[in-house]
C-alpha cells in the first residue's frame, strides 16, 4: 500500500477512535484539505469550531485559528500539527505595544481582524474576518470612532468601502504584501481573457487592478459563478486546490510574488502542516492549545459578538 494512503488511513482511524473533527483552512496543502471534515475560510472554520460536538478539534491551519477555536469552545481539546505555525499579522501586534497605541485613542472602539493573538482579542470590542468585515464595521454607528488592527491593508480597503476613517494599526500579511504589481500587469496583458481577483490583505495597487476582491470563500464562489474560463488569483496558492476541484474546466494562474523563495504566494506558516505531523499530533494529542481562564473569558466576548452579527 502507498505510504501516503496508509497515513490517511491511520489519521481516519484515530479520528474515529478519539471522536475528533479535522478543520482545515484553504491555504494548507491539498492532501490536508482533502482529509478534513470541514475546509473553509476563517469565519466558516470558527463557526464550525463553535458548534462541533466532537471531543477533540484538530486545527490544520495556523496558531491563531486553533486558539480561536479553543476560546469559543473551551471544553474541547484543541490540537494543531505544528505549534510554530504562526502568522505575520498576529505577530505584528504585541499586546503591550497595542495597549499603548490604544491609550492614545480613549474614545475609540476596537475592531480586530481574527488574525491576531488571544491577548489582542481581550482588548477588542468585536472581531471580524475578511468575509464579514464590512458588516462588522457598519454595525457601529457612523459617528463611532474606531481602531482597526492589525491589518492596515484590509483596514484601508474597509475605510474606502465604508467611508469611515478608522485608525489603523501598522501590520500586514507577509504573503499578500509580496504580490508583484508589474508582473501582474504583464500577466494580465499576456492573458487578456483572464479575470484578476484578489484577497483584501493585498496592498492597494494590487487591489486597484482586481475585478473582484474578497475572502478565500468569496474568491472561490466568484470563480464558480463567473462565466470566465481563466483567472489570475492573488491570494495564498492553497486556494487553487479547491478552485481546480470545483471548476476542473477552468484555468487558475497564481499571481506572481516578489518572494525570492517561491514564484507564487505560499504562506510558510500554513505550509508547516503535513500529513505526517497531523498523524503524530492526533496520536499524541499534542501540541495542545492551552489558555488561562481569564484570557478565554475576555477574548470570547468579541468573538461571540462577531458570530452573532454574522448570523
Ligand atoms: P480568509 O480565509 O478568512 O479569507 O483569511 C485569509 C487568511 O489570511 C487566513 O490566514
Ligand atoms: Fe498570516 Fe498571511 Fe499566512 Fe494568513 S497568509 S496565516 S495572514 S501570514
Amino acid at each position: 500500500i502507498n505510504p501516503k494512503l496508509k497515513l490517511v488511513e491511520e489519521i481516519n482511524r484515530l479520528k474515529k477512535e478519539k471522536n475528533a473533527v479535522i478543520l482545515s483552512h484553504y491555504y494548507v496543502e491539498g492532501d490536508l484539505q482533502d482529509i478534513a471534515d470541514y475546509v473553509g475560510d476563517s469565519l466558516q472554520l470558527a463557526q464550525e469550531a463553535a458548534k462541533t460536538e466532537a471531543d477533540m478539534i484538530v486545527f490544520v491551519g495556523v496558531h491563531f485559528m486553533a486558539e480561536t477555536a479553543k476560546i469559543i469552545n473551551p471544553t474541547k481539546k484543541v490540537i494543531l500539527p505544528d505549534l510554530k505555525a504562526g502568522c505575520s499579522l498576529a505577530e505584528s501586534a504585541p499586546i503591550e505595544k497595542f495597549k499603548e497605541f490604544k491609550a492614545q485613542y480613549p474614545d475609540h472602539k476596537v475592531i480586530s481582524y481574527i488574525n491576531c493573538t488571544a491577548d489582542l482579542k481581550t482588548v477588542t470590542d468585536v472581531v471580524c474576518t475578511s468575509s464579514n468585515a464590512v458588516k462588522i464595521v457598519e454595525s457601529f454607528p457612523k459617528d463611532q470612532k474606531l481602531i482597526f488592527a492589525p491589518d492596515k491593508n484590509l483596514g484601508n480597503y474597509l475605510n474606502s468601502l465604508t467611508g469611515r476613517d478608522m485608525v489603523l494599526w501598522d501590520g500586514a500579511c507577509m504573503v499578500h504584501e509580496q504580490f508583484a504589481v508589474e508582473k501582474i500587469i504583464d500577466l494580465m496583458d499576456e492573458h487578456k481573457d483572464a479575470e484578476f481577483i484578489a484577497h483584501p490583505e493585498c496592498e492597494k495597487p494590487v487591489l486597484l487592478l482586481a475585478k473582484h476582491i474578497g475572502s478565500t470563500s468569496s474568491l472561490l464562489k466568484y470563480v464558480q459563478d463567473s462565466p470566465s474560463k481563466k483567472f489570475i488569483v492573488a491570494t495564498e496558492s492553497g486556494i487553487l486546490h479547491q478552485m481546480n476541484k470545483a471548476c476542473p474546466d477552468k484555468i487558475f494562474i497564481p499571481a506572481p510574488s516578489n518572494d525570492s523563495t517561491c514564484a507564487c504566494a505560499d504562506c510558510s506558516y500554513m505550509k508547516l502542516n503535513s500529513l505526517q505531523k497531523l498523524y503524530v499530533c492526533m496520536k499524541h494529542e499534542q501540541p495542545e492549545i492551552q489558555l488561562p481562564d481569564e484570557v478565554i473569558a475576555e477574548a470570547q466576548k468579541p468573538i461571540k459578538r462577531m458570530l452573532e452579527i454574522s448570523k
